[in-house]
C-alpha cells in the first residue's frame, strides 16, 4: 500500500489539515487518519471530506484551556500598521502569566493573520460577529465578560470613534460595548489623525467613560519622514500597564517590620505515644501570619502541631510543647510586634514516662500536672527585647469579657483578642470567629467588639489595626 507524505501535499491542503488538527487537538497524521476513517464510514468523496470550500476558516477552534491559570485578557487587535507589535504584546502578556484571547478586526487581518495570533496565544482567535461556532452561546458577550481586562492594541482612530459613539457592528465593537470589565486602549495612528479634534473629542469622551489609555508615544512614524505623537506604546509598556490594572500594587503598611506569631495547640507528652492537647486548628494564627505578610511584614510563625501548609514567604517553625514554643519565641526576638494566638497548654505532666505507661492491677497511673511556662506573660514582662506591641489571645468558654479583662490585667500585654471558644460557637477548628479587642486608653480598658467574620477577615482587620499603631503608612 502507498504511503502518504503530508509534507508533499499542496500548501492549501496542508494549511487546512493544520487548522483542523489544531481545532480537534490531534496531530496532523492522526487527523488524516480520522478523515480517511470518516470517508470509509460515509462513502464520501475525498474532496468533500477535505472541505476545500472551508479554507476560508480564519482561525483554529479552541485548544485545551491553558493549564497555567492567571488573569485573562481579551486582546482586540485593530487595523493599524502597529498591529504587528500586537503579536509581541501577546508574548509579553504571557511572560507575565496572563492568558490572552485575541479578537482581530477585519482591517487588522490586513496586517497580521489570525493564525499568527493563535499560534502565539495558544487560543482560538475570534474574527466574526456572526460566527456560528462562537455565537451559539453569544460569543461577543463571553469575550467581553470571561476575562479580567480588555486591551485594544492598536486602538485605531476608527475603533475609538466607534467606541465613543457606542457602535456594535462588528465583533470588536460589540465586545467592547458589552464589556463590564476594565478597558485599556493603546492608541496608534498618524500624528495628524491623533491631533485631529475629532480624535481628541473621542479620546476625552472615552476617558470620561472610564476607559484607560497607555500612550501614544512620540517618535518616528511608519510613513517616511513623518514624526510626532501617535506611535503605539511599546508592547512591554502596554503589558506593564495591563499588569498594573490586573494586579494593582497592594499597600504594605508593615514593610520593614518584623512580626512574630504563635499558632495552634501544644502537645504535652505523657509518655512516648500519648499527649495532652486541645482542639486548636491554628487557622486563626496562620491567617494572621498571611495577612501580616501581605501587609509587607517579615513574619516568623511558631506553630504547634497543625495540619496546615506553610503560608508563602513565611519562616515557619514547628514545635510540639509549650516549652519548645517559648524557646523558639525567645530565639526570634527582637520583633516589632508579637501576637500570641497559640492555644498553649496550661499544664504538662510532671514526669513524662520514658516508656509507654501500662495498665496494672494497681489501677490508674497517677498523672501529676505542673504548670507550663506562660509565654505571653514572659514576653510581656521582658526588661530587654520586649516587643513594642504585644498581643495576647484569650480563648474563653464563659464570662468572655470578664475573664479576658482579668487576663489582660495579669499578663502585662498591650492588647488582648478575646474569643468565645465554647463548642456551640464552632470557633475551635472552624472558619469563623467573633472577637473583642481589648486595649487601654490611659487607665481604662476599652472593648471593641467586631461582628462575626471569617478568620481571614479577623486577621486582615487585626493587621490593619496593628498597622495604624506601628505601621510605616507606606
Ligand atoms: C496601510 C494602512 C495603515 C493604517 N494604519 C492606521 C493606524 O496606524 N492607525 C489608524 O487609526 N488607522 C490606520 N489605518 C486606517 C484603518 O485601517 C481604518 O481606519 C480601518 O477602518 C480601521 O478598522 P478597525 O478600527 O476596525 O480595525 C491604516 C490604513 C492603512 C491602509
Amino acid at each position: 500500500m502507498a504511503s502518504l507524505t503530508i509534507r508533499k501535499l499542496d500548501d492549501a491542503l496542508k494549511a487546512y489539515l493544520r487548522l483542523r488538527s489544531a481545532k480537534n487537538g490531534r496531530s496532523v497524521e492522526e487527523e488524516v487518519r480520522v478523515i480517511l476513517r470518516e470517508l470509509a464510514d460515509a462513502g464520501t468523496e475525498p474532496t468533500e471530506a477535505l472541505g476545500a470550500g472551508s479554507l476560508a476558516v480564519t482561525a483554529p477552534a479552541p485548544r485545551a484551556a491553558s493549564a497555567a491559570g492567571g488573569p485573562k485578557v481579551t486582546l482586540i487587535i485593530g487595523g493599524g500598521i502597529a498591529a504587528y507589535k500586537a503579536l509581541d504584546l501577546i508574548r509579553r502578556l504571557k511572560e507575565r502569566h496572563i492568558q490572552v484571547r485575541c479578537v482581530l478586526t477585519k482591517a487588522a487581518q490586513q496586517f497580521v493573520t489570525p493564525l499568527a495570533a493563535s499560534a502565539l496565544s495558544h487560543e482560538r482567535v475570534y474574527t466574526d460577529l456572526f460566527d456560528a461556532e462562537s455565537e451559539f452561546d453569544a460569543g461577543h458577550i463571553r469575550l467581553a465578560r470571561d476575562c479580567d481586562l480588555i486591551v485594544v492594541a492598536p486602538a485605531t482612530a476608527d475603533l475609538m470613534a466607534k467606541m465613543a459613539q457606542g457602535h456594535a457592528d462588528d465583533l470588536a465593537t460589540a465586545t467592547l460595548l458589552a464589556a463590564n470589565r476594565p478597558i485599556l486602549l493603546a492608541p496608534a495612528m498618524n500624528p495628524l489623525m491623533w491631533n485631529n479634534p475629532a480624535t481628541g473629542r473621542n479620546v476625552l469622551q472615552l476617558r470620561r467613560d472610564g476607559v484607560h489609555t497607555v500612550g501614544p508615544n512620540a517618535g518616528e512614524m511608519a510613513e517616511a519622514g513623518e514624526a510626532g505623537v501617535g506611535r503605539m506604546a511599546e508592547p512591554t509598556e502596554i503589558a506593564a500597564a495591563a499588569d498594573r490594572m490586573l494586579r494593582p500594587p497592594q499597600p504594605r503598611p508593615l514593610a520593614g517590620k518584623r512580626v512574630l506569631i504563635t499558632a495552634g495547640p501544644t502537645h504535652e507528652a505523657i509518655d512516648p505515644v500519648r499527649y495532652i492537647a486541645n482542639r486548636s486548628s491554628g487557622k486563626q494564627g496562620f491567617a494572621i501570619a498571611a495577612a501580616a505578610r501581605a501587609a509587607g511584614a517579615e513574619v516568623v510563625l511558631v506553630t504547634g502541631p497543625v495540619e496546615l501548609d506553610d503560608p508563602q514567604g513565611i519562616a515557619v517553625m514547628r514545635v510540639e510543647s509549650a516549652r519548645d514554643m517559648l524557646h523558639r519565641v525567645e530565639a526570634a526576638l527582637p520583633v516589632d510586634v508579637a501576637i500570641f494566638a497559640a492555644a498553649v497548654a496550661d499544664w504538662r505532666v510532671a514526669s513524662e514516662g520514658s516508656q509507654k505507661l501500662k495498665k496494672t492491677a494497681a489501677g490508674m497511673p497517677p498523672l501529676q500536672l505542673v504548670e507550663n511556662p506562660d509565654i505571653l506573660a514572659t514576653i510581656s514582662k521582658l526588661k530587654e527585647k520586649r516587643p513594642p506591641l504585644v498581643i495576647g489571645f484569650a480563648a474563653e468558654t464563659e464570662h468572655l469579657i470578664e475573664n479576658a479583662k482579668a487576663k489582660f490585667a495579669r499578663k502585662g500585654c498591650d492588647w488582648i483578642v478575646a474569643n468565645d471558644v465554647s463548642p456551640a460557637t464552632g470557633v475551635m477548628g472552624g472558619d469563623r470567629n467573633t472577637v473583642h479587642l481589648l486595649s487601654r486608653e490611659g487607665k481604662d480598658v476599652t472593648v471593641d467588639s467586631w461582628p462575626v467574620m471569617t478568620k481571614e477577615e479577623v486577621a486582615t482587620a487585626l493587621v490593619s489595626r496593628i498597622a495604624r499603631q506601628v505601621g510605616t503608612g507606606s
